[in-house]
């Protein structure tokens, strides 16, 4: 287990920090990476992921400015492994929450009454340039990949495209802090997770025609390794347009009534 974040991008303002490795190796809880933007004296973070990451996450902040300083909290969508951790975020910072129209009034179920209040900047279907110090970040529609409100972050400085629940793979901390360079060996690693998680092969399309527009050095998703260099993300764009996945797996099998039963004690499913 290392706290170091991993350093995607630095320039004399600029900076772009993955957190891979902040939750217990061997605990219940599914790898995650978190982010941290640094533009001059301010910042954003995005995904800030469960309670579990919370402290070493804002330690690691504190390295760059102040916590009155930090701009937003960005959300991709509104799970757990997102933004669980809201409501001591909202305590221990003035930053206000980025997020989908269509979250913006439950992501409040995550804190306590009234930290929310005039700090939700509800992103509009259709995404939109967001102001971070003296750069931007752009607000890309990811929806139904896989939450029905669903955004990606492209910075235009470092070139990374953070892809929330998008190209995941399912590995340990440590191996998360290692770029994908060759996609083929790496798609065994991605393949379960995005035939259940994402919707279908259609948005899956629709999204890749709108990122080959993109100049993209980095595709860095919100769990496992980031995808590296212009031939790995070429075949991660063709993979996906291929990728049959969701609804498009689903037929009468998937909606019988259930006739297995779940034993408590083992919490285990009997067929
Ligand atoms: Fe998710
Ligand atoms: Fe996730």
């Amino acid at each position: 287990m290392s706290l170091e974040p991993v350093e995607l991008y630095r320039d004399k303002r600029h900076i772009c920090l993955m957190f891979s490795d902040l939750i217990e190796e061997d605990g219940a809880a599914v790898q995650a990476n978190q982010f941290l933007i640094v533009d001059g004296d301010t910042g954003a973070i995005i995904d800030p992921g469960g309670n579990l990451a919370f402290n070493e996450l804002f330690m690691g902040m504190t390295k760059y400015f102040a916590p009155n300083k930090l701009s937003y909290l960005i959300a991709s969508h509104a799970d757990p492994d997102i933004i669980a951790s809201l409501d001591r975020w909202m305590t221990s910072t003035r930053a206000q929450l980025v997020i989908s129209r269509i979250w913006e009034r439950f992501a409040p179920h995550f804190t306590k009454v009234g930290k929310t209040e005039n700090r939700v900047i509800g992103v509009p279907d259709q995404g939109a340039h967001l102001p971070l110090g003296q750069s931007q970040l752009h607000i890309l529609p990811a929806h139904f990949m896989h939450a029905e409100g669903n955004f990606h972050f492209y910075d235009p400085i470092s070139k990374i495209l953070f892809s929330g629940d998008l190209g995941v793979s399912m590995m340990s901390g440590t191996e998360a802090r290692s770029p994908v360079t060759d996609l083929l060996p790496h798609i065994a690693r991605m393949e379960g997770f995005h035939k259940r998680y994402m919707v279908s092969n259609k948005i899956l399309r629709l999204w890749t025609r709108m990122a080959r527009q993109l100049d993209v050095a980095m595709i860095v998703p919100q769990h496992g390794a980031p995808i590296m260099g212009q031939q790995a993300i070429q075949d991660f764009y063709n993979w996906l347009d291929g990728l049959s996945c969701g609804i498009d797996l689903f037929d009468e099998r998937n909606y019988q009534l259930p006739s297995g039963r779940i034993d408590p004690i083992a919490r285990q499913y009997i067929a």
